[in-house]
């Protein structure tokens, strides 16, 4: 609990989940903060403090209310629920385990917002239909699970059913099992970035600037303590022990944990205000004495290319972080023999991650040693940024991960982390922060903007013959992951395509932006966009249906890529493109009839094809997974993955449990925890299911081994565990083993087995020709949507997703982000834009609500991976990447227009068609 100030405070007395409490504390607080602060009930969540998100929906008198938009002084004599009171009675019970049964809570940390919302609702309507739903929970965002699964799931809560139950020994694999860390999300239990620190740890808030570019100097801080008791230090530069500078790349440290005289872009932090709870709470940041002299910002990747632009990092005199590049083929020969050519140019916007939990976490120096405790996609790189930052040696860090209440990429670099562990390290005192909703917008990286040109070139049967891409990505004012996206696009930038001439070039480009970085698809679903419009574009100009004209392109097993390398297995973009045949015949049945109606509205079909590497590009990445059977009987997981909601604590279980050959439910989890665990990667690049699935898979395998050695059994050994007591069955007979009877290591397992996995590729050359991934997935998604041309407002209408994972380990699992990734993409098309100083919160930040997520139809294809965990690839990235290209290719089927700048909204949807109507 945080220590919250009683003074000023008045005793208020109401009930909570049917008791009786007393608290006392000022009238104006915020009900939210009174239930997590001074109650301990952090099952309410806190996405905002505005009102957005509905995270931290609760019912005031039945009736649901966002706590933090409520005063303490409203709750006096009056009833409380929250998540916490929730399996006190049947309904919720059958909530809780209707959202476990159909996935519907995957970081989780929304799922005590819908539970809240939904429980009010069939407390009133006991079988609501499926508007009633989306309208009763339309308050409240989900980033992660397209909702879908969540209106099933409170209409599956009207009838009685039992609750979810995990498949048996043998059969996790391709089992629709619960998540393994279900039951915590459903009930408020499960422990995110602001509901872990210690009680009494200080709290710290950076201050930021409001400039996007200045100098800047902190005056004399003597007045500033003197008039702010209980602030017990504030931090600069000068304060950082190590290297002030951290970044993704071991050579490129570029960006300040706390700005030295200069800031690059809005919302950069340059001081640390560390205090009690309370002074931290009353402090006004404009406090601290600031003089900012504002120069003129470099805005946007035109300003930063022209001659003469000023130099915001020495060491890159042409503002170019980095370029990529890929040459195969003659080009102008291509072109030249084509009977049919395409070009376009599109642009992007920046778009923000929006996860619902705000960056979170605390620090506590233990010794000569610091714990970091916090949300994070990345517990080893975090523990080697800390160590860097501290000036100390990497195994003087310990990183916690807490639940991630979503990443989408924007958690594998540091936010809060360096800052409390500077704190704490200096003060020998915990030190906990959590930023604010505009704090986490405008500090945190984002997907790079993009400005694209591309062309194309086929024969007249249809057939590729040339494509070339050219693309600057805005990196903003640190290089975050900018190397990576230049490195990955040239890659993807001719589609899952055969084509044999191709250039691709891109750069990234510094700017005065926020820092750009991962963001589910580190520039692969820009680079979408313009291949799926020029596949559009050639197959009108060769008189092909779009779909036909992609399926004689696909790339098939056996085909070279772009890249030279020779696709032995698993590319199932064929299958996929089969699979939405009847569905892409009858949609544009549907639209036809539709359009020859005369209604307002114009409906349009669209397509969009996606692949996408798996892992690192070109880089080692491996994983290393442990299995520990212990004198108890216990199996423990041993995963250093972390799971930011995508499934993956179920998903490695799964198959760790049938490489074992025991039932799932047997299995325990120590996940992240980099003293604990082994180095499992980050949980990026969509690799955790292929390449720490495979290390999970030899851990469990090497763990049977051993057990079979020890009992002298065959492959085909039947394993049964009673406690201490296993025993192994196979055609000689059943051997018993007593556990307790072995030597234990200082975990208590008494049998081990460790799994690594690091995915084969190959070094890029010159030309960028080489193996930059082990293995590829591959999409097909279809898009029907509706335009009003008066308007100029597009409504999806239906989402068809044929996915290639070569082995759904868990089906649910993967419709949860295929569903997840195309909400994203139609944010990504048609509504996120992130303007630094203008879209800093959820209410100008626009995300898809439940309104706009259409019906979506998963179709999964598996086309097994041979050197996947039981034939996986990768799907987090992948699931985003084809929607918007299928989204822009309908508008244009429904009204003629393209749309070249991102996202299609309603001004630039109408502006296009009254260009169009211009031109005729
Ligand atoms: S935290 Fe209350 S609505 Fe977001
Ligand atoms: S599950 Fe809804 S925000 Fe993550």
């Amino acid at each position: 609990m945080n220590d919250r100030p009683a003074a000023a405070g008045v005793s208020l007395a109401f009930t909570v989940n049917g008791r009786g409490v007393s608290v006392a504390a000022p009238p104006i607080e915020r009900l939210s903060t009174v239930l997590r602060d001074r109650l301990g009930l952090t099952g309410t969540k806190v996405g905002c403090d505005a009102g957005d998100c509905g995270a931290c929906t609760v019912l005031l008198d039945d009736a649901p209310v966002c706590a933090c938009m409520v005063a303490a002084g409203q709750v006096a004599g009056r009833r409380v629920r929250t998540v916490e009171g929730l399996a006190e009675e049947a309904l919720g019970r059958r909530l809780q385990a209707a959202f476990q049964r159909l996935g519907a809570a995957q970081c989780g940390i929304c799922t005590p917002g819908m539970l809240m919302a939904a429980r009010a609702l069939i407390g009133r309507e006991p079988a609501p239909d499926e508007a009633a739903v989306m309208d009763a929970l339309g308050g409240v965002l989900c980033r992660c699970t397209g909702y879908r699964k969540i209106v099933a799931a409170v209409r599956e809560a009207a009838a009685e059913t039992p609750p979810p139950s995990p498949p048996p020994a043998g059969a996790a694999v391709g089992a629709r099992a619960p998540k393994v860390d279900g039951v915590a999300k459903t009930t408020g239990a499960e422990a995110f970035g602001d509901d872990v620190a210690p009680a009494g740890a200080l709290v710290l808030a950076a201050v930021r600037s409001p400039h996007p570019r200045a100098r800047f100097t902190i005056g004399p801080l003597e007045d500033f303590y003197a008039r702010h008791p209980g602030i017990v230090r504030v931090l600069t530069a000068a304060d950082v022990p190590g290297a002030n500078g951290f970044g993704i790349y071991p050579h490129i440290k570029d960006q300040p944990v706390l700005a030295e005289g200069l800031v690059r872009y809005r919302g950069e932090a340059v001081a640390a205000i560390v205090g009690e709870a309370g002074a931290i709470a009353a402090l006004a940041p404009e406090a601290l004495p600031i003089e900012w002299e504002p120069l003129p910002p470099l805005i946007g990747i035109e300003a930063a290319l022209a001659p003469g632009a000023p130099v915001l990092h020495a060491e890159h005199p042409d503002n170019v972080l980095t370029r990529g590049g890929l040459r195969r083929g003659d080009l102008d020969a291509g072109f030249a023999a084509a009977a049919a050519r395409a070009q376009v140019a599109i642009e992007t916007a920046f778009v923000e991650h929006a996860y619902i939990e705000p960056e979170a976490g605390y620090a506590r120096r233990v010794g000569e040693r610091i714990e970091v405790v916090v949300s994070t996609q990345t517990p080893y790189m975090d523990r080697a940024e800390v160590a860097h930052v501290l000036g100390i040696a990497p195994e003087r860090v310990r990183i916690v991960p807490t639940a991630c209440g979503g990443g989408f990429g924007g958690k594998l670099d540091m936010a809060v982390q360096p800052l409390i562990a500077v704190a704490a390290w200096l003060l020998d005192r915990p030190v906990r922060a959590v930023f604010t909703r505009p704090e986490s917008m405008a500090a945190s990286t984002k997907r790079h903007p993009a400005r694209m040109r591309g062309r194309a070139a086929c024969d007249p049967e249809g057939r590729l013959l040339a494509l070339s891409f050219e693309g600057d990505f805005d990196t903003g004012a640190y290089a975050s992951w900018g190397p990576t996206v230049a490195d990955r696009v040239p890659v993807h930038a001719s589609g899952p395509y055969r084509v044999p001439d191709v250039t691709a070039a891109s750069r990234a480009v510094y700017t005065d932006g926020p820092p750009a970085g991962a963001f589910r698809g580190f520039g692969v679903p820009q680079t979408a966009l313009v291949h799926e419009a020029l596949m559009d574009d050639l197959a009108r100009a060769v008189g092909m249906d779009a779909l036909a004209f992609r399926r004689v392109n696909a790339l098939r097993a056996g085909d070279a890529t772009a890249s030279g390398q020779r696709l032995e297995a698993s590319a199932g973009l064929i299958a996929c493109l089969d699979a939405l045949t009847p569905h892409w015949e009858t949609a544009h049945r549907e639209a036809a009839a539709h359009n020859a109606g005369g209604g307002r509205r114009r409906r349009g079909v669209g397509l969009g094809c996606m692949w996408y590497g798996i892992g690192n590009t070109s880089m080692s990445n491996p994983s290393v997974i442990r299995v520990g059977l212990s004198a108890e009987g216990r199996v423990t997981l041993y995963s250093g993955a972390v799971d930011i909601g995508q499934g993956s604590n179920t998903i490695l279980t799964q198959i760790a449990a049938d490489a074992l050959g025991l039932a799932m439910d047997r299995f325990t989890l120590v996940a992240g925890d980099t003293d604990r665990t082994a180095d499992a990667g980050k949980t990026s690049a969509s690799r955790q299911t292929f390449v720490s699935g495979k290390a999970a898979e030899r851990a469990g395998r090497a763990l049977r081994a051993a057990i079979l050695r020890l009992a002298n059994a065959g492959d085909d050994a039947r394993l049964d565990l009673a406690g201490a007591r296993l025993v192994v069955a196979d055609g000689a007979g059943a051997r018993a083993i007593a556990l307790d009877a072995l030597a234990a290591d200082a975990n208590g397992d008494v049998l081990l087995g460790e799994g690594t996995f690091d995915p084969p590729t190959a070094p890029l050359d010159g030309d960028g020709q080489g193996v930059p991934y082990a293995t590829y997935a591959f999409a097909a998604q279809m898009a029907v949507v509706e335009v009003d041309p008066g308007l100029g407002t597009v409504r999806p209408v239906r989402i068809v997703a044929a996915h290639d994972v070569g082995r759904a380990i868990n089906p649910i699992q993967v419709e949860g982000q295929i569903e997840g990734g195309i909400a994203q993409g139609i944010g990504l098309a048609l509504m996120e834009e992130y303007v630094p100083g203008r879209t800093e919160n959820l209410h100008d930040y626009l995300i898809p609500t439940f309104g706009d997520v259409p019906e979506i139809v998963s179709i999964l294809i598996e086309d097994p991976e041979p050197l996947g965990p039981f034939g996986a690839k990768g799907i987090g990235e992948p699931a985003l990447i084809a929607t918007a290209p299928a989204i822009l290719g309908a508008i244009r089927d429904a009204v003629g227009v393209r749309i070249t700048r991102l996202p299609a909204t309603p001004d630039r949807v109408r502006a296009a068609i009254v260009a169009r109507r211009a031109e005729r």
